[in-house]
């Protein structure tokens, strides 16, 4: 094996001395630097294997000062040496990110257990390291799925993240635009900054403009204070415009003139102010052929579409259909939850219009209704998703002879409850208040409900 690489710096030349003696001794190979700067330096031109680091030494002398040197020699494990057994000291030099610490005077033996426990945890995280990069990388941004369409997004999303340009997200509802949103914000430079998202849809026309950019004290009646926007809340961050598409024209035209020029007024102000935030929008609108009609103007298009994402339904992946299922089941159900096979051909078998945002709803309905099992046991069959999709047929309960007997009352009416808003939805066409009236409810109360069965 080759020996280690350590690089010890310390100010002290009797130091220097016997401790590289005692680190030669254990057969390491060592570099001494005598300060802050030489170290860097020494660690540029040879990374080592890891750092032998004294807090109180030239430019510094404060150790806390010293501290700041720790991030510096990273992926090596750092070991510091503190005098008169600093207590306080090692412990924030470790929540710094030291490996370990030790106390002066050294004690060689303690020196060479400590050395030899760090230098093993470097070469794991370097193995980690290594093995990830050869797997293609496990971290899947959050962006799960098993099929190429997801890989290459991920991909994608990977590449585009440490860029500043602007990325317009487009796919049907339910797809996972917003987490790719999500996922460039925490994988790229700005992670962190804020991510705001601007909801361009659901805020009425003439509060929009307010809300992004902020209002001053007796703007408008109800004015009461001066407001920051949400593009002021997002600076150095990103700002997630999410539905732009339902963004109204006299908006539009600001949102443009802030993005070409980085500055805005708010609402009710004079002077210019300025924001630098990174823009990620997502619509479920065919924007492209919005601008053709007039609804949707060109030069913001074309500002907003600095690189283009695609988030396919799943009917163009029914691979991801099996893993995505089963990753929503263990969220909810813990890690030993499972779907029979034949569950697994049901979920394959039906038409996703909903995308994941549907799939998720239904196995996280489905795992609450078959019960507070025990995490570990938890076993869902194509009969529990059925009855959670509210298929009548597959209704056990009202028949004697299937065994439901785990599903209490309570189970029961929310499942009832599902299918009959369902039900109700589906005749109207999916009206909120047509299908409220029918089920004798108010508007508010039937939305409620549907929060709650994951319905919307
Ligand atoms: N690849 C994925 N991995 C894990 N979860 C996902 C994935 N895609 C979507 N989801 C989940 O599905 C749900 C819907 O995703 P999201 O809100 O990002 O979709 P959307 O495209 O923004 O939908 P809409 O157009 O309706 O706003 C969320 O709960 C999200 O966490
Ligand atoms: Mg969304």
């Amino acid at each position: 094996m080759t020996p280690s690489r350590i690089l010890l710096v310390d100010d002290e030349p009797a130091f220097q001395r016997l401790g590289a003696a005692w680190l030669r001794d254990a057969g390491h190979e060592v570099e001494v630097a005598g300060d802050a700067a030489a170290a860097e330096a020494a660690f540029r031109r040879q990374p080592a294997d890891l750092v032998l680091l004294d807090l109180s030494m030239p430019p510094y002398h404060d150790p806390v000062a010293g501290l700041e040197l720790i991030s510096r020699f990273a992926p090596a494990p750092v070991v510091v040496t503190t005098g008169h057994a600093d207590h306080a000291m090692a412990l924030k030099a470790v929540e710094r990110g030291a490996w370990d610490f030790l106390g002066k005077p050294l004690d060689p033996d303690l020196l060479r257990v400590v050395v030899d426990r760090g230098l093993e945890r470097g070469r794991l995280l370097a193995e980690l390291r290594r093995l990830r990069a050869a797997t293609g990388g496990t971290d899947d941004l959050g962006l799960v799925g098993a099929s190429v369409a997801l890989a290459r997004l991920r991909d994608l999303v990977r590449r585009i993240a440490p860029t500043q340009l602007p990325v317009l997200v487009l796919g049907p509802s339910g797809t996972g635009k917003e987490l790719v949103a999500r996922a460039l914000h925490d994988s790229g430079p700005r992670r962190d900054q804020p991510f705001v998202t601007v909801h361009c849809g659901a805020i009425p026309a003439e509060l929009l403009e307010s809300e992004l950019f902020g209002h001053l004290k007796g703007s408008f009646t109800g004015a009461h204070a001066d407001r920051p926007g949400l593009v002021e809340t997002a600076h150095r961050g990103t700002l997630f415009l999410d539905e732009v598409g339902e963004m109204p024209p006299a908006m539009q035209v600001k949102l443009l003139r802030f993005l070409q020029e980085g500055t805005y007024q708010p609402v009710g102000g004079r002077e210019q102010r300025k924001a630098d935030v990174r823009t990620v929008a997502a619509t479920h609108r065919d924007l492209e052929a919005m601008v053709q009609e007039g609804t949707f103007r060109e030069d913001l298009y074309y500002r907003l579409k600095g690189m283009v994402l695609r988030t396919p339904p799943l009917s163009e992946r029914p691979e991801d259909v099996p893993v995505l299922a089963t990753l929503f089941l263990r969220r909810v159900s813990g890690r030993g939850a499972r779907f029979t096979p034949d569950a697994l051909d049901w979920l394959g078998g039906r038409d996703w219009r909903g995308n994941v945002r549907e799939l998720r709803a239904l196995v996280e309905c489905a795992a609450a209704l078959a019960g507070p099992a025990t995490a570990d046991e938890l076993l869902l069959d194509a009969a529990d998703l059925g009855f959670a999709a509210g298929e009548e047929a597959e209704a056990p309960a009202m028949d004697a002879a299937a065994p439901a007997s785990r599903r209490t009352l309570d189970q029961e009416v929310v499942a009832l409850e599902r299918r009959l808003i369902t039900q109700a939805l589906e005749e109207v066409g999916h009206n909120h208040t047509h299908a409220a009236r029918l089920l004798g409810l108010s508007r508010v109360g039937l939305l409620k409900k549907m929060d709650r069965m994951g319905l919307r």
